[in-house]
């Protein structure tokens, strides 16, 4: 789906498909870097960080693993519950392990906090966040997210694993969706 697809549906375009690849690149070097000499299980939190994940984790040089969670904190509308519910664990037991959350935004912050202590009571040997986009309301939470795709502005968006009521999620950028979309 592209920028031609959306008509009148898009209102911008944030961050462009050229500007996620270069970004990746860049992340992908200091996590290859970091990670260089040890063990890295990649966490990817589903469904919004599948483009993130599928497309980090092909740019790293070293081995890692990946498994996935699914966590809930949004019903079908643009705002968050702060209720946080597993709706699928990970396969691998963490304890011992590097482990890297991948996540496509931060919004309020709330279900990484939650998610972060959850996997941090699993006894990893270390936990790191990287996310694709922040947005301000983010610094609300006491979060320390090592790796930053792009601070965006408070704005709801779509696109590139982000949705807006399961649509959206495969646009290949980072947009914002028109107002009558959201009427
Ligand atoms: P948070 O708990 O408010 O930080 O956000 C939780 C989840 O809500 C994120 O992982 C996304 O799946 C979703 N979300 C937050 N902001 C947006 C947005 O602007 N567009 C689409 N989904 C969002
Ligand atoms: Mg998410």
């Amino acid at each position: 789906m592209d920028q031609q697809d959306m008509g009148t549906a898009l209102e911008k375009v944030l961050v462009t498909e050229e500007q996620l690849e270069e970004r990746l690149g860049e992340l992908a070097r200091q996590i290859d870097e970091d990670y260089a000499d040890g063990d890295l299980l990649l966490v990817g939190v589903l469904k919004g960080a599948v483009m993130v994940m599928a497309d980090l984790s092909r740019r790293l040089h070293n081995p890692c693993d990946m498994d996935w969670m699914a966590v809930s904190s949004y019903g079908a509308g643009t705002t968050s519950s702060g209720v946080v519910r597993i709706l699928m664990d990970l396969d691998i037991d963490i304890s011992g392990r590097n482990v890297l959350i991948v996540e496509d935004v931060i919004d309020s912050g709330l279900t990484l906090s939650w998610l972060c202590g959850n996997l941090r009571s699993r006894g990893p040997a270390s936990l790191e966040v990287c996310t694709m986009v922040r947005k301000p309301t983010a610094f609300d939470v006491d979060l320390d997210v090592k790796y930053v795709g792009f601070d965006l502005p408070d704005e709801f968006i779509v696109g590139y694993g982000l949705d807006y009521a399961e649509k959206y999620r495969n646009l290949p950028f980072i947009g914002t969706l028109a107002q009558h979309v959201y009427e």
